[in-house]
């Protein structure tokens, strides 16, 4: 975790545009929600701006090295840190500005519609302000003997012939990957945009035409993101940009390469449910009428059991392992200590699972997540 954070941290043009950004909209006093802040650097750049307050939010541990870190600087009595999911936040004010860089790969893929939304919804004033703004999607055809190499990762020589049959996962998988320019077979196009100012639906379909501007082999399509921090500035990782931020782009392959011309076109569609991040891609070369079409969902390792529960008709039964969860909790009574509490599992359900250290470790775990 600290690895990702000090790559983000590092990311000199992402840092330069971010700040460029947060200078052209932060205002003396405004109240900023740093949405998914991780380390807390967006925040500590409004600060620096003139921010008033800042709300950091983030699910995970790396909060702890934000809160240091504001402390540290002098900036505590003008923070507030909250450790959640932002959709399960709750502030005590409204915001002038909400910040986040939760920008996938492929722009919409990490959450960013879902969660921006709701914070757009919940935290943000009227008229207030939001970094980024808008996303523009970019596709374009693909030629990567490096990424066919990770699709192909299961069929390799060196892999056991059972298991070679596992590549068909490779093929329904979005990749990340550091594309180089001549790896992009043509002219990359506008797929498609999202303004995180509007409502969106929860199902995105986009369609594009790609040309190609060499003799090759297609392996598949790339896809980046332009983003509009606010007006006039931009991010991208377009790995065509002069000065891109470091952030990989998806590579969506095809189960085969296809021999391309120079002048050839390729129509592509790209499905997305952002919410379960499905994405769909469908590719028909024109000239021949070859179609191909992949999903991340047939990539999904599901059992059959798996299966069925995601059926809303599903009557869900509590499994042996939310029983015991359910046990344990009902030993929580504002009383017991957590020493005592396991003492209690221990001593009152000798079998809860097949060792005592694994009660222990249970116990520790609900107690962890459950309680506070
Ligand atoms: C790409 S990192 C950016 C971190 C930081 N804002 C920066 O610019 O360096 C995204 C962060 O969002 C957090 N995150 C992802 N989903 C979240 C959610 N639903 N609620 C709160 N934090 C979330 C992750 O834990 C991660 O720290």
């Amino acid at each position: 975790m600290l690895d990702e954070h000090w790559g983000y941290i590092t990311d000199v043009t992402r840092q330069q545009r971010l700040e460029q950004a947060i200078l052209r909209v932060v205002k003396p006093e405004d109240v900023v929600a740093d949405v998914g802040c991780g380390a807390g650097i967006l925040g500590l750049l409004c600060l620096r701006a003139g921010a008033g307050f800042v709300h950091g939010i983030d699910s995970t541990a790396i909060l702890e090295v934000a809160r240091e870190t504001f402390l540290r600087a002098g900036w505590s009595q003008r923070i507030q840190l909250h450790r959640a999911k932002s959709q399960q936040v709750s502030l005590p004010e409204r915001v002038d500005v909400l910040i986040c860089d939760h920008v996938g790969y492929f722009g919409f893929d990490y959450g960013i519609v879902e969660f921006f939304t709701d914070a757009r919804r919940r935290f943000l004033k009227p008229g207030g302000q939001m970094i980024p703004s808008k996303i523009n999607l970019q596709l374009a055809p693909v030629e990567s003997p490096a990424c066919v190499a990770l699709v192909d990762k299961w069929a390799q020589e060196n892999v056991p012939p059972e298991y070679r049959w596992v590549r068909q996962y490779g093929v329904s998988t979005k990749h990340a990957v550091h594309l180089k320019k001549d790896e992009i077979l043509g002219e990359p196009v506008d797929l498609g945009s999202i303004d995180f100012r509007d409502d969106h639906p929860d199902f995105f379909s986009w369609q594009a035409e790609l040309v190609v501007r060499r003799d090759g082999q297609f392996h598949g399509l790339g896809g980046w993101f332009d983003c509009e921090l606010t007006q006039g500035v931009w991010m991208t990782n377009s790995p065509i940009a002069e000065h891109p931020i470091d952030r990989s782009q998806v590579f969506l392959p095809i189960s085969e390469p296809v021999s391309v011309f120079r002048g050839e076109k390729i129509r592509a569609k790209i499905m997305a449910r952002p919410t379960d991040s499905v994405i769909m891609w469908e590719v028909e070369f024109v000239a021949s009428g070859r179609k191909f079409s992949h999903s991340t969902w047939q990539g999904m390792l599901l059992s059959a059991d798996e299966l069925v529960q995601q059926s809303p008709m599903h009557i869900p039964m509590l499994s042996d392992k939310g029983r015991a969860r359910l046990l344990v909790l009902g030993y929580c009574d504002g009383l017991r200590t957590a020493k005592q509490i396991e003492s209690a599992v221990l001593r009152d359900h000798p079998n809860l699972f097949p060792s005592a250290a694994e009660t222990t470790r249970f116990v520790a775990q609900v107690l962890a997540g459950d309680t506070h």
